[in-house]
């Protein structure tokens, strides 16, 4: 696999050093994980830093969750609001970040992208680089507190790179799922909703660059599979430790 760390140098601006292992030679080390264990990576950091220092054509599925540009705010003080999570901010994030997912892409491979139904600008963004095959929609098993129309659901982008195999059979593209019932995080996927997506890819290696409380990144691990996960915050850096180390282990 093309992500492991040792020998790639960085040759974009220099990163904080909070980042990046320092030293060897005149180039910058790649930044070291996090945290991995036999099927699980996870590098603290931006992705758009991170990402282009993987590695290129390595991932076989992204399944994703980035910043829908809602400006969510914190669940009843449980839970913080999401970085890059303004319009402005999702936007410039989403377009950045697009060419580097494509980038880190094997040819013929199959994604989900999480996003929101208000944001249109987000389909646009990427067709730009890679074809949008379908859309599922997660259906909820309740629908949130607040007024007017509460949403039941969610939505997430099919995305092909090149002509993935075509799958044995044909399947809804509603998806009934229990949310969470006492997420640690603002956009915390329910594990079972995540293998699916997973699964449907038939990936055998899984990035996640947004990956928030680790659900993506279990949801692998579960399945026996490898994957490696991004977030730039700390502390959910160490809630998805904390997960995995709570997890189950691999169905194998
Ligand atoms: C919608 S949440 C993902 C939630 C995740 N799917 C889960 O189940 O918990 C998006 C995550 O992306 C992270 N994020 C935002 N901008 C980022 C960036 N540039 N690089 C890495 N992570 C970023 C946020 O901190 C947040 O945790």
């Amino acid at each position: 696999m093309k992500h492991e760390p040792e020998n790639l140098t960085l040759e974009q601006d220099e990163p904080p050093a909070s980042e990046t292992a320092k030293g060897v030679g005149s180039g910058h080390l790649v930044s070291p994980p996090f945290y991995a264990d036999e099927y699980v990576t996870i590098y603290h950091g931006d992705s758009r830093r991170i990402l282009p220092q993987l590695g290129t054509e390595w991932v076989d599925a992204i399944v994703c969750d980035p910043p829908y540009g809602i400006d969510l705010q914190p669940q009843r003080g449980k839970t913080k609001a999401i970085a890059n999570d303004t319009r402005r901010e999702a936007k410039a994030l989403w377009w950045a970040m697009l060419p580097l997912l494509h980038a880190a892409a094997k040819p013929n491979t199959s994604h989900f992208v999480f996003g929101g139904w208000s944001e249109a600008w987000c389909a646009e963004v990427l067709r730009e680089w890679f074809t949008v095959k379908g859309c599922i929609v997660w259906k909820k098993n309740q629908f949130g507190m607040g007024y007017y129309l509460r949403p039941q659901w969610e939505l997430a982008w099919y995305l092909h790179k090149g002509v993935p195999p075509v799958p044995e059979k044909a399947s809804s593209d509603v998806w009934e799922c229990a949310r969470e019932q006492a997420p640690e995080h603002s956009c915390q996927k329910p594990v079972e909703l995540m293998q699916r997506a997973i699964q449907y890819t038939g990936a055998k290696v899984i990035l996640d660059p947004f990956a928030g409380s680790g659900s993506t990144l279990l949801a692998a691990k579960n399945l026996g599979l490898r994957a490696v996960g991004i977030e730039c915050e700390l502390e959910y850096c160490e809630l998805i430790k904390r997960r995995l180390a709570q997890e189950v282990l691999p169905l194998g």
